[in-house]
């Protein structure tokens, strides 16, 4: 029987749409389609005061794609149980499980054991940075954090440090360009030290750090490195083996799909049993119910945001053009390549634009030659105008914008702006238009040409 789509809440019209939308939006060997891609986020096409919004405020969240919305609508109507129970939706939650676990590791390039979820990325490294102290660090120990963090890679192992006794050393930014200040870096990683917390994109300033490098000097001197790549993965591959690292975290709500948190964790630091095959590694401990067959997932999880997140990055895979063929990982690459093209176009726009702006002073990598150093997340400031003043502005033209200091405490500290109204962010990700992004500009401009009237 057709369906009323007038008689159904907005939400459920959306998953309606989006099974009718075409399965692979992209062809080998072509550019991004971002007006046929545009089509699969609702959001896009909801309208505020009667238009469209500019959403520009990705590094806070991403809008989610309608098969999210379809996926975890299903999980509801069909799937909703409790685990490991001998019935069909008890069974079918286990395999939605299981499909999250192999899509998490598609897309971070692990195996499915190495995937720990959890509520978000904060949650995970709160939980991982205690064991951590619990396990692998003792008085007068040495945990080195970064000045560009956002908090929630900064915080938990400051809390962890006095709870243990350790020392926290810090790797310095260089004010001038927001990246970080390598010789702090090697002045931190000593012999004493056990932990190397890391981000890999600033979501301030966009900042792409290089992560190979660091990694490789904490290792030299025995420590383990965490990665926070919240930033990161909706712009770019994720390679956890090629990174060499021991814990990476991000969110699903940031690329794109739901509220949920998802951890790598190399398989001897998760697995302690099989430790001594995998060479030596702190056995840690988890905080975990007995029994507990995933020891690093407390409680229920969140099972249709499992259901999202695989459709997610099933999503990203479709943009890689390879046709269902391809293995998904192979397809995540080659969606990665022309999102950073496409997202390439929007920073040059961006920050173009921003500099015929007279006062505005933007944050961060600027020069073209450095540009595939940093992701479409831009702040900046314009003289004395309030961020909050420029980010209401943006608001009534329905550009969505956000200002403060977005947790990236330490770095807006260091830059001066703690006390000040931090920063105007603009965050591009491959669903923005260079049009778009425009518009925006030319609203801060005629914001600017007033403040200096
Ligand atoms: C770089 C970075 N790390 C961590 C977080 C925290 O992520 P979550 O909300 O999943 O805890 C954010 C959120 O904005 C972030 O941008």
């Amino acid at each position: 029987m057709p369906m009323n789509r007038d008689a159904i809440p907005t939400v459920l019209r959306c998953a309606v749409t989006s099974r009718e939308l075409p399965a692979s939006p992209q062809q080998d060997d072509q550019p991004l389609d971002v007006e046929r891609l545009r089509e699969g986020f609702p959001a896009l096409q909801e309208r505020f005061d009667g238009a469209p919004a500019v959403f520009l405020d990705g590094p806070g969240g991403t809008q989610a794609h309608a098969s999210v919305i379809t996926a975890m609508t299903d999980y509801f109507v069909r799937r909703n149980s409790n685990t490991h129970g001998c019935f069909a939706t008890s069974e079918r939650t286990d395999a939605v499980i299981d499909a999250a676990r192999r899509a998490g590791a598609d897309l971070l390039g692990c195996d499915p054991d190495e995937v720990v979820f959890g509520a978000n990325m904060t949650s995970l490294t709160m939980a991982l940075s205690r064991s951590l102290g619990a396990s692998a660090l003792g008085p007068g120990d040495e945990i080195v954090v970064t000045r560009l963090d956002h908090d929630a890679n900064v915080a938990p192992w400051l809390l962890v440090a006095e709870d243990i006794g350790a020392r926290v050393r810090w790797i310095e930014l260089d004010p001038r360009d927001c990246t970080l200040d390598l010789e702090s870096a090697r002045r931190a990683i000593t012999p004493r030290t056990k932990i190397v917390a890391l981000g890999y994109a600033s979501n301030l300033s966009g900042t792409v750090n290089d992560l190979e490098l660091l990694t490789r000097w904490a290792h030299d001197v025995g420590a383990l490195v965490y990665v926070d790549a919240v930033q990161l993965a909706p712009h770019r591959l994720i390679d956890v083996r090629a990174l060499d690292c021991d814990f990476l975290v991000c969110s699903a709500y940031k690329f794109f799909g739901p509220h949920v948190g998802m951890l790598y964790g190399r398989r001897a630091l998760l697995q302690p049993e099989l430790r001594s095959r995998e060479g030596a590694a702190p056995r840690l401990r988890a905080y975990a119910v007995r029994p507990a067959d995933q020891r690093w997932e407390t409680g229920t999880q969140n099972h249709e945001g499992l259901a999202g997140a695989t459709a997610a990055i099933d999503y990203l895979a479709s943009l890689g053009g390879h046709g269902d063929a391809a293995p998904r990982r192979a397809r995540l690459a080659r969606a990665f390549q022309r999102i950073a093209a496409h997202e390439r176009r929007l920073v040059d726009a961006l920050l173009d634009g921003l500099a015929d702006i007279p006062g505005a002073r933007v944050y961060g990598i600027t020069e073209p030659a450095g540009r595939d150093r940093r992701v479409a997340t831009v702040s900046l400031r314009i003289g004395a105008l309030a961020p909050s003043t420029m980010a209401r502005a943006l608001a009534e033209h329905n550009i969505f914008c956000w200002d403060g200091d977005f947790f990236a405490v330490e770095p807006t500290r260091a830059l001066g702006f703690a006390d000040d109204g931090g920063f105007l962010r603009i965050g591009a990700v491959h669903y923005n238009t260079v049009a778009e992004v425009e518009r925006c500009v030319g609203v801060i401009a005629a914001l600017a040409r007033r403040e200096s009237a």
